[in-house]
């Protein structure tokens, strides 16, 4: 595995990849790599091919983070996140310093205006700008045939595959299944903020998303939106350390909010616990 930390090397050494004629496949990551990210590298190799190249960046992206949120306290494990990558069979590690991508005085971003305005995007108003940022900055730099992401953050792919397509990035944008923990906690970096009582109530992410599944399967016709936001609402409320952001129904390709749901429908949530803040979704 080949670790670079300047733009001068991952470009020399992508562009080596991509004339060898085999699928470059990119896996940008945030570092403090769980089981998640692994199956995203995982996907990236069957992407790619055995003679294909897998490209994976580790990179605390300073400028995705509002000004109260957890830049500063963001898990950071180099050393840990490179052993990883190594056995997992990565060919290329990308780690810069927010020096090497932010250089001087940065001025330009890169803006998705109308999917990255609701939901996460409402809740942490820079966010997406930042995203949409750092990955087209990487999309230059790698020039990749494809770029892997995790479906617990939909949103973001989705924001993402519309700069793609708006930008004109050649670039195919594949989305991989969230991983789980066995009592249904989505995996996040950010799960070890949780105290063990907070983690033992984080379980209401999934139990949200599996009574919608089941409120849909057993409803007669298209339940009403606001009818179905209160009812799940109801069972956040239940855990005494969970505070609700929102819950939103939308059309999963589309991401416009749904008034009615239905089999297909797609929810999202967010659910505080302290200043943690836990995102999940599904397909209903
Ligand atoms: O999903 C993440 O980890 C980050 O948002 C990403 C895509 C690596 C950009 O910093």
């Amino acid at each position: 595995m080949k670790f670079i930390r300047a733009i001068p090397a991952i470009s020399r050494e992508t562009k080596a990849a991509r004339s060898s004629g085999h699928p470059v496949v990119l896996v940008p990551t945030m570092g403090n790599l769980h089981a998640g990210h692994l199956s995203l590298i995982r996907r990236a190799r069957k992407l790619a091919g055995a003679k294909g190249t897998v490209v994976v960046t580790l990179f605390v992206n300073r400028i995705q983070f509002g000004p109260t949120e957890d830049f500063a306290s963001y898990p950071r494990n180099l050393k840990r996140d490179t052993a990883l990558c190594r056995e997992a069979g990565v060919d290329i590690l990308f780690a810069p310093s927010d020096a090497v991508i932010y250089p001087g005085a940065h001025s330009t971003y890169v803006v998705e205006s109308r999917l990255a305005k609701r939901m996460e995007g409402a809740s942490r108003p820079t966010h997406f700008r930042g995203v949409t940022t750092v990955v087209a900055k990487l999309f230059n730099l790698v020039q990749p045939d494809a770029a892997v992401f995790g479906a617990k953050d939909w949103q973001q792919a989705a924001v993402i595959r519309q700069m793609t397509t708006d930008l004109n990035f050649p670039i195919r944008i594949v989305v991989a299944p969230t991983v789980r923990e066995r009592d249904g906690l989505a995996l996040s970096s950010r799960n070890a903020y949780l105290s063990p009582a907070e983690r033992e109530q984080a379980t209401v992410l999934y139990d949200v998303i599996r009574a919608a599944r089941l409120a849909v399967k057993h409803a007669p016709a298209p339940l009403p939106a606001g009818v179905l936001r209160r009812k799940l609402s109801r069972l956040v409320a239940k855990q005494r350390l969970a505070k609700l952001d929102y819950i939103e129904f939308f059309d999963p390709k589309t991401l416009e909010p749904a008034k009615r749901v239905e089999r297909g429908t797609h929810i999202a949530l967010a659910v505080f616990f302290g200043k943690t803040r836990l995102i999940d979704n599904g397909r209903l």
